[in-house]
């Protein structure tokens, strides 16, 4: 009876347009996520997957799984996709997230096919510290792997003028990959969190997630704890405490106040136009 149940469930599930492969033949079922967190690449999407785990009735995917931008991924089939899931209870969300969906053009049509019902969670911080951010990833992977670090100045500039075509930069004009999504998916589909805000007070932010996913009120500031050695705030849940990774806090390169006023000077038309497309201002100019 019981396996029939489990079955029903996940006919059911197809039906409605998210595939679940049964785990246990009673009701453990991995399903296809029906809320992605799509990016930004350094924008705090594992800070915010992580604080969104700490909600009852959300299971995330521990790794980026790269299903919608990597074609031998994508190739394996929805079948695979479900199968990266954790395991979840009827009325648990599954999410996933992969920074670089945002920013990878075959992405959106993908994600509409599996589910055009799917929500996604975008986040976002200054697309200038941000560049930065994304550069000192880049920076201390090339020292892991012994190669020689370009300076961020050589990237930047080209003839004296921002570089726009260095991907870092890309990166962060906002308005040019959300105008992707938004052929794809209705506003509606979409919240934005502010991931400058979320360091500051995750708790506002969380709650805001909470609302647009129809989650029932339960992250609270229990669960998080300011940390004065790090200078950021640390989560607690069940009695456990724990911390995002160290390299998450890392110095940002120095730029001569000229370079780092051309990067600003840059990004101020791409955010007036991001901050009209997505009919909200953020507090970067
Ligand atoms: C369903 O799974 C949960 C946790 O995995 C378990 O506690 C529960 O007993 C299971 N229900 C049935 C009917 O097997
Ligand atoms: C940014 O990169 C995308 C491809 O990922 C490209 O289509 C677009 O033209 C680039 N924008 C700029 C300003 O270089
Ligand atoms: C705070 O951060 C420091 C430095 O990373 C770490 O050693 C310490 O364990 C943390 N303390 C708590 C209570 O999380």
């Amino acid at each position: 009876h019981n396996r029939v149940n489990s079955f029903l469930v996940c006919f059911l599930a197809v039906t409605c347009g998210c595939i679940c492969e049964c785990l246990d033949p009673l009701n453990a079922t991995q399903c296809l996520p029906s809320v992605l967190i799509i990016g930004v690449r350094k924008g705090g999407t594992r800070a915010l997957i992580e604080m969104l785990s700490l909600h009852s009735d959300v299971v995330a995917a521990q790794n980026e799984v790269h299903f919608f931008d990597w074609d031998s991924h994508y190739q394996q089939g929805l079948g695979w996709y479900a199968s990266q899931m954790p395991p979840a209870l009827p009325g648990q969300l599954t999410v996933e997230k992969s920074p670089a969906y945002f920013t990878s053009s075959k992405v959106p049509e993908r994600v509409r096919h599996m589910n055009p019902g799917v929500r996604l969670l975008l986040i976002v911080r200054d697309p200038v510290e941000r560049v930065l951010s994304d550069y000192t990833q880049v920076f201390h992977n090339h020292l892991q792997k012994r190669k020689r670090p370009r300076p961020l100045e050589a990237l930047l500039l080209r003839a004296g003028e921002v570089n726009a075509a260095y991907k870092a930069v890309n990166r962060s004009i906002y308005h040019e990959h959300m105008r992707r999504w938004l052929a794809t998916f209705p506003r509606t589909s979409f919240h934005l969190v502010d991931g400058d805000a979320l360091i500051r007070e995750p708790l506002a932010e969380m709650q805001g997630v909470e609302r647009f996913l129809g989650l029932r009120p339960q992250i609270s500031t229990n669960n998080f704890y300011f940390n004065r050695t790090k200078g950021f705030y640390c989560l607690r849940q069940h009695g456990h405490e724990r911390c995002l990774h160290e390299s998450k806090g890392r110095a940002h390169p120095r730029l001569p106040p000229d370079v780092l006023q051309k990067l600003r000077d840059f990004f101020h038309e791409p955010n007036r136009k991001f901050f009209q497309l997505v009919g909200r201002a953020f507090d970067w100019d």
